[in-house]
């Protein structure tokens, strides 16, 4: 997609920067960008990509040249259409659909043999994968004293345990093929107390995701497998929603209790997720992005 770069005329008190490039006066050509930042020729998985956050992941692989691309999630049918619909989206955007390998794979992450049986038929169909991003996950209020166990369990399975079958599968494959990049999503959670909902077994579950992404990096770290984590703050999804249409009122305390007085986007994590999963971020593992605007600093 071509942008169009703006020029404005300096103001006569403000200095000019030196001209770095030729093309950069030029009023019809893309501008930049580093190399490093490319998804191009990159082998991609992302889980819960039907919907939320992990769909703008992958959409945020496919403007970045993303073209061999696994959509994980509960339903087949949701996996397929998210990819159907990514695909559409690519072509829209000036890619060749016979070049685009976009496809649903049905998967429950909290089942270590079905992650497995996922991995299996992307590396049968692409031979390989690069960056795999771990957002498949849950939340739910209820204070502790009511937090019905098996809820409690079916929580941990799918926020840690899938999280952990994920990135485990992922880094067999990469280890063989000489590294790769896994992020696992975890929360501004991971270090705040959100109120006023009651939420801990889920707080308690971004905070071991963000430590396993940590811990496993230090493991694999020989292996040039990276494992980073990125920590959302309150962001507009089917999951926040849900919690909102019960609620109203908590949108405008959410939004009071965060410095930059809004909810985000799905899309203000495309930068940071496009970062982790390229080779931008080469020398970086072990590390935790967060983007929350500001939520976590006051
Ligand atoms: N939305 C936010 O404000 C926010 C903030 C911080 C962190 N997060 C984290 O981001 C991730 C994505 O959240 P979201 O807001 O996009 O949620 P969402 O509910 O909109 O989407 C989650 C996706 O995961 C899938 N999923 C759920 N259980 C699964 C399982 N067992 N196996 C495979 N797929 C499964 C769902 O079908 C869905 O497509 C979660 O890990 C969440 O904790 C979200």
């Amino acid at each position: 997609m071509a942008t169009t770069v703006r020029t404005a005329q300096a103001p006569a008190n403000v200095q000019t920067p030196p001209v770095l490039h030729a093309r950069s006066q030029s009023t019809n050509v893309a501008p930049k960008t580093l190399p490093t930042f490319s998804m191009q020729g990159k082998v991609c998985l992302v889980t819960g990509g039907a919907r939320g956050l992990g769909f703008d992941f992958c959409r945020a692989f496919a403007d970045s040249g993303c073209t061999s691309l696994a959509v994980i999630d509960l339903k087949a049918s949701e996996a397929q259409q998210a990819a159907n619909e990514l695909t559409a989206y690519a072509v829209d955007g000036g890619g060749h659909v016979e070049d685009i390998n976009f496809i649903g794979i049905e998967c429950d992450v909290s089942s270590e043999l079905s992650v497995q049986k996922a991995y299996a038929q992307i590396i049968q169909k692409f031979g390989r994968i690069d960056s795999v991003v771990a957002s498949a996950g849950i939340v739910e209020n209820y204070s502790a004293f009511d937090y019905p166990a098996d809820r409690m369990k079916r929580l941990y399975d799918i926020n840690v345990h899938g999280a952990f079958y994920t990135a485990r599968e992922a880094a067999r494959h990469m280890t063989t093929q000489g590294g790769g990049s896994i992020i696992l999503v975890a929360s501004m959670s991971a270090n705040i107390v959100n109120i006023p909902q009651p939420q801990t077994p889920y707080n308690a579950s971004k905070a071991a995701v963000k430590h396993m992404a940590a811990s496993l990096a230090v493991e694999w770290a020989k292996t040039g497998v990276r494992v980073n984590s990125l920590s959302p703050g309150y962001m507009l999804t089917k999951l926040t929603r849900t919690i909102l249409e019960n609620d109203p009122d908590l949108k405008k305390t959410w939004e009071s209790l965060t410095p930059m007085g809004r909810m985000g986007e799905p899309e203000d994590l495309a930068g940071a997720v496009v970062f982790l999963a390229s080779d931008a971020s080469k020398f970086m593992t072990g590390s935790d992005i967060r983007v929350d605007g500001g939520y976590c600093i006051i």
